[in-house]
């Protein structure tokens, strides 16, 4: 059995608690921004899923790594440390697995626009963008998730060579990604080809942080016992 700790006690720490399959996993504490675990960890985890906000989920790795605990990290928005990070689940060798966006079908989405942006690249009357709704409380802008998107973009097709958000009037080699934050929105995503005659949309919806929590709870299993610093989607394929 696997010994789990929820580092952020929030809408995902909650959702994953509720996922939890008893003789899979022992929950051995969980933890907010009140009993945070740098001042209130006793019982020593195997694994601890991290899901709590860019400001504080720095200390919670380096205290969650100091203590020998393999972490699986949902927070977004800290991916300009990523160095650091790194340095520190080797310092320790634990174990790492990160995330912008644990849900299944977005892993799967991933895999379907990399084969879309080849695809198009062929044809050079296409212009694309991406478009990310989510809820009013998100902090980070654009999602962690567009940003892994237009990654893929960028890979494959070859007229985009760089990033840009919000611009009301993007370069041709800009590939521009508009942000909008809508209250109750779990997360909307949509690439979009746009040519004089078409337009070809490939949208992901995410209808409940329940497809987040699943796939935390995958990398948890994954995770468990193994050092190393893990991106989910490249472990995406081994795990289903
Ligand atoms: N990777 C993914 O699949 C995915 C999915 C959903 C959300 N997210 C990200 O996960 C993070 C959390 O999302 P949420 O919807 O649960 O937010 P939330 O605001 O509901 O929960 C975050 C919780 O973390 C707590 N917290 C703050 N500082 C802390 C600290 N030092 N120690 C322990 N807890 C602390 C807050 O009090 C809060 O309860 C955000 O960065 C969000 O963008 C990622």
């Amino acid at each position: 059995m696997i010994k789990l700790a929820l580092v952020g006690y929030g809408k995902m720490g909650r959702m994953i608690e509720s996922l939890l399959k008893p003789g899979e996993f022992e929950l051995v504490g969980t933890f907010d921004i009140s009993n945070p675990p740098r001042t209130h960890l006793e019982n020593i985890p195997d694994v601890a899923i991290e899901f709590t906000n860019p400001a504080s989920v720095l200390d919670n790795i380096e205290f969650l790594a100091s203590k020998g605990i393999n972490i699986v990290c949902g927070t977004t928005g800290w991916y300009d440390k990523i160095d650091a990070v790194k340095e520190i689940v080797f310092k320790y060798k634990t174990g790492f697995v990160y995330a912008s966006n644990f849900s299944v079908g977005v892993n799967l989405y991933f895999q379907i626009v990399k084969e879309a942006a080849v695809l198009l690249n062929k044809f050079n009357q296409y212009d694309a963008g991406i478009e990310e709704t989510h809820h009013t409380q998100k902090l980070d802008k654009p999602s962690g998730t567009a940003i892994r998107i237009a990654d893929y973009v960028l890979g494959s097709l070859g007229k985009k060579k760089s990033i840009t958000n919000d611009n009301p009037n993007p370069s041709e080699s800009e590939l521009n990604i508009i942000s909008k934050r809508i209250t109750n929105v779990v997360g909307n995503h949509k690439l979009v080809f746009e040519s004089d005659s078409d337009s070809i949309i490939i949208e992901h919806n995410a209808k409940s942080r329940r497809g987040f929590a699943e796939g935390a709870i995958l990398a948890a299993k994954f995770i468990n016992g193994k050092r190393g610093f893990f991106k989910f989607e490249d472990i995406f394929n081994n795990l289903i």
